[in-house]
Formats: C-alpha cells, sequence, structure tokens
C-alpha cells in the first residue's frame, strides 16, 4: 500500500464513526444528501472563488442568477432591476448575521442621535442560536419574546414591551428549528413597517418548503416579500435546496441596504475591491450547484420532494401517535415534536443511537426532521426496531 493510501485508510477509520444521510438514519438534521446532481455540479465547480470576482467573473454572474431564482421564489419586488439582491454564504448562521449587521448599520446610520447603548435585536425564544450569537457579537441586546401556546413570537408581549426607537431589527421565523413553528409574520410585518423597524425573516429552513404549498394544494403561507415589512431572508440551500455544505443565502428586498456593509479592498483586481460579506474566499459551488439543480428540477420537482417529505412526516405522526406520544403542534412542516418524554423514551432512544438511528430530544421534546434522504422503507424500519427497543 502507497503512502496515499495508508493516509485514506486511517482517515476512513475515523470516518467510519460517522453517520451520513444516505442511511436514512438521520431523524435529526435538517441537512440532507444533496441531489446527485447538485453535487456532480458542485464538485466541478467548487475551486471557483465568489470572494474574487476579478478572477471568476462566470461563477460571480451564476451567483447572481441563482439569487434571482430564489427572490423570484420569494416573490422580490425589484427584479426587472439587473442587481444583485443578496449573497450566497456558508449557512443560516452567515445568513442571520450578515442581515442583522446591515439592519444593525442601517439603524445606527439613520440619525445620529440614536442611543448606541439602546440598541436591540428582537426574536422569540424559540428562534434559533444564531440569533444570539449575531446579537453577541454586534453588541447588541437581545431581547428574547416568549412564545404563544402554539408555540410562536407573542406578538402582542412584544408591543407591550418594546419601545420601536431601539429596535435594530425584528426576527421572524419561517419554521422554527425545534418545531418547524411558523411566526405570526404578517402581524410583525404590519408593526414593522408602521415603526419604521427592520423585519428579517429567517427561512433558513422553510425558505425551500413553504414557496412549494400552493403547487400541493396546500394554503399559501404569507413569509416573504409579499409583506412589505420584510426586508431580509435567509434561505438554506443545504437544507432543503438539497445541496452540499456550505450553502446559505441571504435576499434583501432592497439591496441598496447592502452599502452599509460594504468595504473595499484595494489588493484584489479592480472587479473585486468591493465587499459587502462577512467572508472574502469562499466557494462558488453551491450557488451554481443550485442554480443548476433548479434548471434540472424546476418548481415542480423541488415541490414534489416537499410533497414526499410531507407524506412521511404525517406517516411517522400516525405512527408515534399509535405509541403513546403527542405531537406538540400540529406540524406546519417536515419537523415533528413529541412529549412526553419518559424515562422509558429515553432508553429507547438510547438502544435506538446504539442501532444507529440519530433522533434527537431536546428541552423534554423528542423531535424528528423528516429530510429528503429518509424515505418510507426507512420509517418502516426505524418503527420495527422502536419497537424491538421498547421494553
Ligand atoms: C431556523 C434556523 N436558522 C438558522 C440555522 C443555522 O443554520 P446553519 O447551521 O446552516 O448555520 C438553523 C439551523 O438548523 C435553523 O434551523
Amino acid at each position: 500500500m502507497g503512502l496515499e493510501e495508508e493516509i485514506l485508510d486511517s482517515l476512513e477509520k475515523y470516518m467510519s464513526t460517522d453517520v451520513y444521510y444516505e442511511e436514512g438514519r438521520v431523524l435529526s438534521s435538517t441537512c440532507t444528501n444533496p441531489h446527485p446532481f447538485a453535487l456532480r455540479v458542485f464538485r466541478r465547480f467548487q475551486l471557483a472563488n465568489l470572494g474574487d470576482p476579478g478572477l471568476f467573473p462566470g461563477a460571480k454572474l451564476l451567483e447572481k442568477q441563482a439569487l434571482r431564482i430564489i427572490g423570484e421564489l420569494f416573490h422580490h419586488p425589484h427584479l426587472e432591476q439587473d442587481h444583485q439582491i443578496g449573497h450566497f454564504v456558508t449557512g443560516g448562521t452567515e445568513a442571520n448575521l450578515t442581515a442583522l449587521w446591515t439592519a444593525r448599520n442601517r439603524w445606527l446610520a439613520a440619525s445620529k442621535t440614536r442611543d448606541r447603548s439602546k440598541a436591540t435585536i428582537v426574536a422569540a425564544e424559540s428562534a434559533h442560536l444564531s440569533i444570539e450569537k449575531t446579537a453577541n457579537m454586534l453588541n447588541v441586546s437581545l431581547l428574547k419574546v416568549p412564545v404563544t401556546e402554539d408555540h410562536v413570537f407573542d406578538v402582542d408581549w412584544m408591543m407591550e414591551h418594546v419601545d420601536p426607537r431601539n429596535v435594530v431589527a425584528i426576527v421572524a421565523t419561517a419554521g422554527t428549528t425545534l418545531l418547524g413553528a411558523i411566526d405570526p409574520i404578517r402581524e410583525l410585518s404590519e408593526y414593522s413597517a408602521d415603526n419604521d423597524v427592520w423585519l428579517h425573516v429567517d427561512a433558513a429552513i422553510g425558505g425551500f418548503i413553504l414557496p412549494f404549498y400552493p403547487l400541493l394544494g396546500r394554503g399559501e403561507v404569507l413569509f416573504d416579500f409579499q409583506l412589505e415589512g420584510v426586508r431580509s431572508i435567509t434561505a438554506d440551500v443545504h437544507k432543503m435546496g438539497m445541496c452540499p455544505v456550505p450553502g446559505g443565502t441571504v435576499v434583501f428586498r432592497d439591496p441598496e441596504d447592502l452599502k452599509h456593509i460594504t468595504f473595499y479592498l484595494p489588493y484584489l483586481l479592480p472587479e473585486a475591491r468591493v465587499q459587502s460579506t462577512m467572508t472574502g474566499t469562499r466557494t462558488a459551488g453551491a450557488a451554481i450547484a443550485f442554480h443548476a439543480l433548479y434548471q434540472l428540477l424546476g418548481r415542480e420537482g423541488f415541490a414534489s420532494t416537499v410533497k414526499e417529505c410531507l407524506e412521511n412526516t404525517n406517516v411517522l405522526k400516525e405512527q408515534m401517535i399509535q405509541k403513546g406520544l403527542n405531537p406538540v403542534i400540529e406540524p406546519p412542516m417536515n419537523i415533528l415534536g413529541f412529549q412526553p418524554v419518559t424515562e422509558n423514551t429515553k432508553r429507547i432512544l438510547k438502544r435506538l443511537h446504539d442501532r444507529r438511528w440519530r433522533i434527537s430530544e431536546v428541552k423534554g421534546i423528542l423531535r424528528f426532521v423528516l429530510m429528503p434522504h429518509v424515505k418510507r422503507h426507512h420509517l418502516i424500519s426505524f418503527l420495527v426496531d422502536w419497537d424491538e427497543c421498547s421494553d
């Protein structure tokens, strides 16, 4: 065996402890196995660097076009103009950071009399941890709004406790991490528009689910730029967009807002001297993969994957109810939360873990995410294993 083979072999040993999505046993993650075509395109073009459009103008153009596809899905109001409406970034965390960084700087720029020490981001307790990280990085306060009994942002509570003059941004989630719950974005949009407050929608998960509901005969969920208060949206292509990691996106209603985070780098080729992203050097792989995958599948193709995930969610829900567990809410998407998690449930989970099933238990809620890699036959094996692991 040559040295390269030996090294590879030793790496394989480490990696054998990892559980890959294609096994169908990962029921805990919002990521998934990329679509084979997306992976093929990603591998072909991953060396292109979006941070240096002077060298890679083709990749930059494809990124711009891919963002416009997303803009169309989200009813972006200004697509007739030829501008770049956002960025591909590393994932939901960086997308949220980019949006809120822009909002914070816009808030500061809006008036010289702003009291910086009062700057606040407002988000529900159910918002993703990346919002807390962002508030910490931007050095602004985070006001955590309680959730209602439906596990969504309590708008009435917010109205009683917030002075809109100090609000840098409100964050609504379209598909919470724990339960897939959808915050009352229409109401938050009205409040935001009335008070000139930035409303950011974290649709890291829901962004590639909710736009397809009308095609599936489900009612439209309003979460995007159709709501006038919404100024920015996060949506991850490495989640339901079925593209390889790292693939997050952030899109802005008014791309002019990006001027608030624009910096100049004199050392790059002239085309690349302007940057409005946190990272500089970054792969164009996911942007090009998404561009290609959308051409291949179209709206109908994405919708049919969403349909399959939702059907599987329903099957698992019914089966778990028969096993004595209760859904915390009627699942709005492909995420299921159950209660109660008894000592017996914990024992079952441990045994299932030994059989390589990956399921999360968070804050007393048993949580399943039914991503495209989970097929019906995986669910059937899971249910058999659950019974075998029960006392
Ligand atoms: C709603 C939501 N926002 C943001 C994120 C962060 O995404 P990432 O892990 O890609 O940074 C997640 C991750 O699951 C999420 O569920």
